[in-house]
């Protein structure tokens, strides 16, 4: 099973693949799954910069398109992100999931039933849970 210093290592090296022209700012992240599988996502921007995708958004994105209904039967056990300047992630500011981000995180969740572990790189890394981040969530189990 993958720790925390790994999952780590694997959104920093998401985080190399970001197309970030506009903030400066890469950002990765990592999502774990029961059956040990890994998903990694970067931030992708925009000229039109509203329409700028985060990288959990997009890890997200990559999980519900190319695993389809197996997503359900992957637990999400954790989540790794990470953000900073070119080529040094996780260096300064914790950077904790958007609020976007974490309803995104939330459907894949609440999919396999799961409330993961969140780690939020920085200078000083914070664990945390889904569902500290986002608490009374709605989701899929509300429309069932
Ligand atoms: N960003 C993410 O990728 N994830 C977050 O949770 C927060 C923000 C991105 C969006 C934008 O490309 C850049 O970071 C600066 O906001």
């Amino acid at each position: 099973m993958i720790n925390r210093e790994d999952l780590l290592a694997q959104a920093r090296a998401a985080a190399l693949g970001a197309y970030a022209p506009y903030s400066n700012f890469h950002v990765g992240a990592a999502l774990l799954f029961a059956d040990g599988s890994v998903v990694r996502g970067a931030n992708v921007e925009n000229a039109s910069y509203g329409l700028s995708l985060c990288a959990e958004t997009v890890a997200v994105g990559k999980v519900l398109s190319e695993g389809g209904g197996a997503a359900l039967r992957r637990g999400l056990v954790a989540v790794a992100v990470t953000g900073g300047a070119p080529g040094a992630p996780g260096q300064g500011a914790t950077v904790t999931p958007c609020g976007r981000c974490r309803q995104m995180l939330n459907e894949v969740a609440q999919l396999g039933t799961t409330d993961p572990v969140v780690w939020c790189d920085g200078d000083a890394v914070l664990e945390t849970t889904l569902s500290a981040l986002l608490p009374h969530a709605f989701g899929p189990a509300n429309l069932a």
